[in-house]
């Protein structure tokens, strides 16, 4: 059985683990952001897990650490089982993620388990749908009052951007009485930052039971052409949907940023810097893997940049490929996860994001980053300078 030696536990935890959780898991932090920029942490993670990789693999490499049995994948066809064998015996909800997602979604599906779990599941599966909501009239709206901004000013920042951006995602989710409630969105953002500290911050009942009141009296509209409307109990359901929009924004944003278009930008842009970069999974039963066994409740851990950007086995990791999406894929290509528990948000999210790229570029165009594209990219800091001749990034 592969055991990491009590250095490479460290390194593991120093490089690839604890920069995930500076970075913020929930809600990223934009000083730490910056200094990871600077810094390319994303760069020695991924170096980190090669060196994991070549020393010990093709088997899943267990942690050194008390109290807690944790292996690290290290091998796509591992990544591709664990996803496909997901919720059972590899659960999605695991320890971690029950402690942190309880500040704003304990009845989200992703915390949830057995039956209560099948049936959330498949509500956010049929709710998610795009057809279900005037996705690119309500893009074309926001993003028509973006660019007029942006021609006034001179470049699109990030704080334009998501203003821009959580206004299409009140609309979409809430219809548009939900437009301007900034409140709504701070608040969830405020739940989010307690969240970031998971076990270590006390639950604010107060701003929690505020913010499900609010949107609970948002969701009693039922407001025609917003998700809103779709049948179901959604009020434990839609927290996740509007936190995990933050990513779609950031995404989008930095899709913006390579030049790409149309939905094989979104997922390259997801691939280059996934939004969720630890893929967590919890085992239910003891599993055998490459002829050794793992004990129950061994927390399985999927470091997704490091499968994304492997340039051992990938000619195009640093660079924009978007082709790759019409064909068979290496099984660790996951920015939305994959199997059972892939997104169900995945599609909704490749509409709103793309028609969001279509409507900027008619009236801007971006000079794109080019290859070697950065492993760490800061979207807080992206400054899109817009001239009459084209834009060009800094
Ligand atoms: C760029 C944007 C997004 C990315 C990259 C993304 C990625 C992911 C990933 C990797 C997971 C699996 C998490 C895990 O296994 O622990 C997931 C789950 C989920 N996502 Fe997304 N997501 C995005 C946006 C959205 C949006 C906008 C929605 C809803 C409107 C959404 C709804 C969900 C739900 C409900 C789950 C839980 C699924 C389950 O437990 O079976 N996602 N997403």
């Amino acid at each position: 059985m592969a055991i990491s030696s009590r250095l490479d536990t460290t390194r593991v935890l120093a490089a690839v683990l604890l920069p995930t959780l500076a970075k913020g898991v929930i809600v990223r932090r934009p000083g730490v952001m910056a200094l990871a920029e600077k810094t390319q942490s994303d760069a020695t993670a991924i170096d980190t897990m090669r060196h994991l990789r070549d020393r010990y693999g093709p088997e899943p490499v267990r942690l050194r650490i008390t109290g807690r049995s944790v292996a690290v994948l290290v091998d796509p066809a591992d990544v591709g089982r664990l996803l496909a064998e997901s919720p059972e015996p590899f659960a999605l909800a695991t320890k971690e993620k029950k402690a942190a997602l309880r500040h704003f979604q304990p009845h989200g599906v992703l915390v949830s388990e057995g039956e209560a779990r099948e049936r959330r599941r498949e509500l956010n599966e049929s709710a998610l749908r795009p057809e279900n909501v005037p996705v690119d009239a309500i893009v074309r709206d926001e993003a028509d009052l973006l660019t007029r901004h942006v021609m006034s000013t001179g470049e699109l920042t990030w704080d334009s951007f998501s203003q821009a951006w959580w206004r299409i995602v009140r609309r979409i989710v809430l219809g548009d009485g939900a437009r301007s409630d900034d409140q709504l969105t701070d608040d969830l953002k405020a739940l989010r930052q307690n969240a970031n500290w998971a076990f270590l911050h006390p639950r604010q009942r107060g701003l929690r039971e505020r913010f499900q009141r609010r949107l609970d009296e948002h969701l009693e509209r039922r407001e025609e052409g917003s998700l809103a409307a779709q049948p179901g109990d959604l009020s434990g359901q839609v927290p996740h949907w509007l936190f995990a929009f933050d990513a779609a924004g950031i995404v989008t944003m930095r899709a913006l940023a390579i030049g790409a278009r149309g939905t094989h930008g979104i997922l390259e842009s997801a691939r280059l810097w996934p939004t969720t970069p630890v893929i967590l999974r919890e085992s239910t039963k003891p599993t055998h893997w490459h002829g050794t066994w793992l004990p129950k409740n061994t927390e399985f851990v999927v470091f997704t940049p490091f499968f994304h950007r492997d340039e051992d086995r990938l000619p195009y990791a640093d660079r924009y490929a978007p082709e790759i999406w019409d064909r068979p894929r290496d099984p660790a290509i996951v920015p939305f996860s994959g199997g059972p528990g892939v997104c169900p948000g995945r599609d909704l999210v490749l509409a709103t994001g793309s028609a969001t790229l279509d409507a900027l570029s008619e009236h801007l165009s971006f000079l794109a980053l080019s290859a070697p594209l950065p492993r760490t990219l800061n979207h807080f800091a992206l400054r899109m300078h817009a001239t009459p001749m084209g834009t060009r990034v800094s």
